[in-house]
């Protein structure tokens, strides 16, 4: 039988490193800790090596498709598959709330865009019966969005790769041309590249069950709580680690059952269609 193997990308540091850590710990297969950058990702595996703990290490730009693909040539021929992918690699602007339109694109890019190539190029490989995590936020469930042309769309049962593609695209344009309304989103449209890549990425998480069921691989997306790391310049209610605890579950412990879900960081499925929720992100929790 093929050795198991566990991917997670952007793992160099804070939620991904200890997503790795746990792994290391209690998965039975190789892991793979991968990061954009050479020199971090060698450091951060040396770190874990100090624990006696040893994952692999491969470069990964999840934004570089020619990172991506050598990386899928590598599996495949090193391993000929994988069995648990988590996509964590994402970054944000929290110090302001308002970006540029080259910042916004830098951040869809990153956050939603390079799903589409790991679907494209690596989910061939994950292995019938395998687990995908796609590590998204409260800034993913549907009540950040309130222009309700787009809440309609998003909502649609048979919702499409194009219309989520568009509703990313129409985001961008509206930067560019100084249309965007802050009043389409919640907290007063603040950071709002980040809350479009992750609806997108939960709501292409949905989809990707639907295309994946058949191989009976299970797809769920997750919001890790307010976690102290670089990303939210250490503020939060809790670290990595403990934030490491749900994606772990979600990658070896839930139920087969739970499918296409949206997972919150207490393991709850969130119902991600209300739109009238309170889980959005509100940028106040970051001062608190
Ligand atoms: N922290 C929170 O409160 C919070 C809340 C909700 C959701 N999340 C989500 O949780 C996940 C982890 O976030 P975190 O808090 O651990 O953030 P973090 O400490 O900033 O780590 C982000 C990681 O992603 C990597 N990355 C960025 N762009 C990449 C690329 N193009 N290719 C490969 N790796 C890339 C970063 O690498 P570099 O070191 O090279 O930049 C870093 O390793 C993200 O998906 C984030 O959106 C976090």
């Amino acid at each position: 039988m093929a050795e198991r193997v566990a991917v997670v990308t952007g793992a160099n540091k804070g939620i991904g490193f200890s997503i790795v850590k746990g792994l290391c710990n209690r998965f039975r297969g190789v892991v793979y800790l991968t990061s954009r950058d050479v020199e971090r990702g060698k450091r951060a595996a040396a770190e874990l090596n100090k624990l006696g703990l040893y994952p692999e290490y491969r470069q990964l730009d999840v934004a570089d498709r020619d990172s991506v693909l050598r990386f899928r040539d590598f599996l495949k021929e090193e391993h000929g598959g994988i069995d648990v992918l988590i996509n964590n690699a994402a970054v944000a602007n929290c110090r302001d709330l308002y970006n540029t339109y080259e910042e916004n694109r830098y951040i869809v890019d990153i956050n939603y865009k390079s799903i589409l190539t790991m679907q494209e190029l690596i989910f061939p490989l994950v292995r019938d019966g395998g687990r995908i995590v796609n590590i998204s936020s409260d800034c993913g469930h549907i009540s950040n969005v309130r222009n309700e042309y787009w809440l309609d769309v998003l909502s649609k049962k048979d919702l499409t790769g194009k219309e989520i593609d568009d509703f990313v695209e129409c985001f961008l344009e509206s930067c560019k041309n100084n249309t965007f309304k802050r009043e389409d989103f919640a907290d007063n449209g603040t950071i709002a590249a980040y809350r479009v890549a992750k609806v997108a990425l939960s709501a292409l998480t949905i989809l990707q069950q639907k295309q994946l069921e058949k191989r009976n691989i299970s797809v769920n997306s997750m919001h890790p709580g307010l976690v102290r790391t670089d990303m939210t310049a250490g503020v939060g209610f809790y670290d990595a680690d403990e934030a490491a605890e749900t994606p772990l579950y979600l990658a070896l412990d839930a139920p087969d059952e739970l499918r296409g879900a949206y997972v919150w960081y207490d393991r709850r499925a969130l119902d991600w269609y209300d739109r009238h929720a309170d889980y959005f992100f509100k940028t106040s929790t970051l001062q608190a």
